[in-house]
């Protein structure tokens, strides 16, 4: 599908979807109420929808990722707690320093191969107050990301996730799930999405990315901590008014787009396996397990590929010096990922 008003090939993230007119027809027969109210129906069938397809009581609708993540974290801690995610998670990379700035917390941080934790490695960085003469941080909270967005879009085995929980609750703490791209983790593992999330307190999902929305994410858990979560969401601006226009795209999204993620993941190994292939690059293609390809290339040179790959209508992000990711989405063809490949061929740097 392309549905895109542009002839370029746009790979920098699979946020760059833009709602194809179908999205766009039910987003604007969309009924609406007022959220900020709690009566907009749209707003609580897609709510409800989410809840029921991750089995837990409750969802929020929220504007982004980030704010997901962070009215996660403020309902789950207090000041002064201590929070333990992996290095190259998104939560502490990318989101501002809002788990210190909005909840007060410091994090503590966990190494890992293609961004992913071990349950002895969490273990190991859990701090707790008891039986440290109060020199310790109190940890709380333990968030987990899957798909692992910079360890290359990659998929936790079930059974860490659930080492992962359990180290968690054994130590007092609670369990998020920044599930950005959860249902990129769930079809490509065949995991069911409720048994992949069973042991996690919450979960927050992104219909703004592989799923194809304009905006919008959900933070799912039990009643009493949505609820909480409802109370912060207020707090940092995230009330919104007329909401259903934009969780009509959610349910749009959450019937049309979950399935077709594998076409996805499908382009993102064809790539990186004829990158991977060519002299001058290299792609860990254990790590490309759903719609990311993170390619290495000449010491340094990343900038000048992006402005070569760019030069030939195909865009890129570079995030390390010798680093650059492409990323699959709704948007991209067969003959997309062909001019892509071409691209890298051809590319000078
Ligand atoms: C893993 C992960 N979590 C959270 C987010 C934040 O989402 P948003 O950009 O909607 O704030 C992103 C965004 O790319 C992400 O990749």
């Amino acid at each position: 599908m392309r549905d895109y008003p542009s002839d370029r090939v746009d790979l920098r993230s699979d946020t760059v979807t833009q709602p194809t007119p179908a999205m766009r027809e039910v987003m604007a027969a969309a009924e609406v109420g007022d959220d900020v109210f709690g009566d907009d129906p749209t707003v609580i069938e897609l709510q409800n929808r989410i809840a029921e397809m991750l089995g837990k009581e409750a969802a929020l609708f929220v504007p982004s990722g980030t704010m997901s993540n962070a009215v996660a974290i403020k309902s789950q801690t207090r000041p002064g707690d201590e929070i333990v995610t992996h290095r190259r998670s998104h939560i502490y990379m990318y989101e501002a320093g809002g788990y210190a700035v909005l909840s007060g917390c410091s994090i503590s941080l966990v190494e890992g191969d293609w961004g992913m934790m071990s349950p002895e490695d969490v273990q190991n960085a859990i701090r707790k107050v008891e039986g440290s003469d109060s020199h310790y941080p109190e940890c709380t909270l333990i968030c987990v990301e899957n798909t692992a967005n910079v360890g290359g879009g990659s998929i936790y085995e079930q059974d860490t996730m659930d080492a992962i929980c359990e180290v968690a609750h054994s130590n007092g703490c609670r369990a998020h799930l920044d599930g950005a791209r959860l249902f990129n983790a769930v079809v490509a593992s065949g995991v069911d999405a409720a048994r992949m999330v069973r042991d996690f307190d919450t979960i927050s999902i992104c219909f703004s990315k592989g799923l194809g929305a304009p905006v919008g994410s959900v933070l799912v858990g039990d009643a009493a901590i949505i609820a909480e979560a409802h109370r912060w969401r207020k707090m940092f601006g995230g009330g919104m008014r007329q909401a259903g226009v934009l969780a009509a795209a959610g349910i749009y999204a959450l019937e049309n787009n979950i399935e077709r993620l594998a076409e996805d993941h499908a382009r993102a190994r064809r790539l990186a396996e004829a990158v991977n292939s060519m002299d001058g690059y290299s792609v860990d293609l254990g790590a490309v397990q759903t719609n990311m390809v993170y390619v290495s290339c000449k010491e340094g040179g990343a900038r000048a590929l992006v402005a070569s790959l760019a030069e030939q209508g195909v865009d890129v992000l570079d995030l390390e010096e010798s680093t650059i990711r492409a990323v699959m989405h709704l948007h991209i063809t067969d003959e997309d990922t062909d001019r892509a490949i071409a691209a890298f061929e051809n590319a000078h740097i």
